[in-house]
């Protein structure tokens, strides 16, 4: 019995979904932990393409039981929706197969409403956020005010608390952002209408767990986002408003820290990152769009283009250790095919000095400049190796000087989209 967990190391968009889908294969268990429609996971199968933003991404195997967990912030309106495009398409998505944890909480329109108010007012600081009220409802859950998904099943106890948190917001979005103040019994009348839908999917998440691990079952932990955006150890201010580490799929999904046997980083063979915020190997030449086209860099969730740059190992080390990896899966290795040099970040300068990991003062990761080591490009085709054996040496010799960098074994190295091009190593 394996119990894995699956984050992104640098920025998220790294291609968890596609790992998770390949691992849940021999899963009967896919379970997301944080986060919520701001993440976009895209699977190919068949040369079809499915894009998740609630919905695990071990869905598209019949014998996957998929749960959402206690840490994700849910919008109703989107599983709802990503379930029928689903069922649409032939996949069971009934109760029997998906649930969602009774205690996730629920983004509502005015932490929607609060999200795009309070990025157009930040002119000139705005975080980029994908404006899926996130943050949010976060913070009423931290505020204790949050609607939690057991709350539909209890229409006074919903009204009441709908009634008391807008009593606060309504304020904010008249007054700060002169936005129209919201009906509490329309926000709840909504809600509710929607309740005889999800009400079959809300479950004891943390009881599924224990009654798979009971039978012994290998069960998948899917995070979403990257460990450079996670609220407590990202690139802050310019992060998401959970923790996407390792750590958190034990509170996020109701078991403890002992539970895990292996972790692993999703990393690309480069970087990439949406949203503003510090991105030391950052390109803004040709290398960049040459990235951006052949990677098709455009966000899964709000279509913007992917910042790009070199593969920083700086942040893969701080990853390595944040999380406890066991290993990496690395994709997108083929994007690289044809740039005649590879460059790999593996220190910063900082202040003078040559500095090993991320200064953690705010602003100080815009200063420093990436130390470069050169590693000479690869111009065959790869998308088609099934073995590690079958890469160009310079693509192998990149891999390898990559563990030595990042302190963790690559398990996985990914060369296209499609399940099938994948290497296990
Ligand atoms: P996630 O958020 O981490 O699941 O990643 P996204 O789905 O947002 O972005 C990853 C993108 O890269 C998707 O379009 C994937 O289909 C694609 N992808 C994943 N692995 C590979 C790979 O090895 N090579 C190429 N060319 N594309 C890949
Ligand atoms: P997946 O799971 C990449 C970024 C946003 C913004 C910041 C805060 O697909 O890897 P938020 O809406 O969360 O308050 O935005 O975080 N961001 C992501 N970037 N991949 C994601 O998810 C992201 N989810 C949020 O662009 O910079
Ligand atoms: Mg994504």
């Amino acid at each position: 019995m394996a119990n894995t967990i699956i984050i992104g190391a640098q920025w998220g968009d790294e291609g968890k979904g596609k790992i998770v889908d390949m691992l849940s294969a021999q899963s009967s268990l896919t379970v997301r932990f944080q986060g919520g429609s701001n993440a976009g996971h895209t699977i190919r199968a068949q040369g079809e393409q499915t894009i998740l933003h609630l919905i695990p991404s071990g869905i598209l195997h019949q014998g996957t039981l998929c749960l959402i967990g206690n840490g994700v912030v849910l919008d109703p309106a989107v599983f709802l929706e990503e379930a029928d495009e689903l069922s649409k398409r032939g996949l069971d998505v009934s109760p029997a197969r998906l649930g969602i944890s009774k205690k996730a909480h629920l983004i509502l329109p005015y932490h929607k409403q609060l999200d795009k108010a309070r990025e157009a007012k930040r002119a000139g600081h705005k975080i980029g956020t994908t404006g899926r009220g996130i943050g949010p409802c976060y913070e009423d859950k931290v505020a204790r005010v949050g609607i939690r998904a057991a709350d539909i099943g209890n229409p006074s106890l919903l009204r009441d608390k709908v009634r008391h948190t807008l009593l606060e917001k309504n304020i904010l979005l008249q007054e700060l952002y002169k936005f129209d103040p919201l009906d509490p019994d329309v926000v709840a009348d909504e809600l509710l209408a929607m309740a005889p839908r999800l009400i079959p999917y809300l479950t004891d998440v943390e009881a599924r767990i224990d009654e798979a691990a009971a039978r012994g079952e290998n069960i998948l932990f899917e995070g979403a986002q990257g460990v450079h955006l996670d609220i407590d150890h990202g690139t802050y201010p310019f992060v998401t408003s959970s923790n996407t580490v390792s750590g958190n799929a034990a509170s996020g999904s109701g078991v403890g820290p002992s539970f895990f046997t292996r972790a692993i980083g999703v990393a690309k063979a480069y970087t990439t990152r949406v949203g503003s915020g510090p991105f030391p190997t950052e390109l803004l030449d040709d290398s960049g769009t040459y990235l951006r086209e052949r990677g098709h860099e455009y966000g899964a969730t709000t279509g913007r283009p992917r910042r790009c740059g070199w593969l920083d190992t700086v942040i893969l080390r701080a990853s390595t250790r944040l999380n406890g990896l066991t290993d990496f899966a690395v994709t997108k290795l083929d994007v690289l095919q044809n740039l005649p040099l590879l460059r790999i970040c593996v220190a910063y300068e900082h202040e003078g000095k040559r500095c090993e990991r991320i200064p953690q003062e705010e602003g100080a990761l815009d200063k420093v400049n990436p130390i470069y080591e050169e590693m000479p490009g690869f111009e065959a085709d790869i998308s088609g190796c099934t073995q590690f054996g079958q890469l160009p040496s310079a693509a192998r010799a990149y891999i390898r000087r990559m563990e030595e960098l990042v302190g963790a074994k690559v398990s996985i190295v990914s060369v296209g989209p499609d399940r099938q091009q994948t290497i296990f190593m």
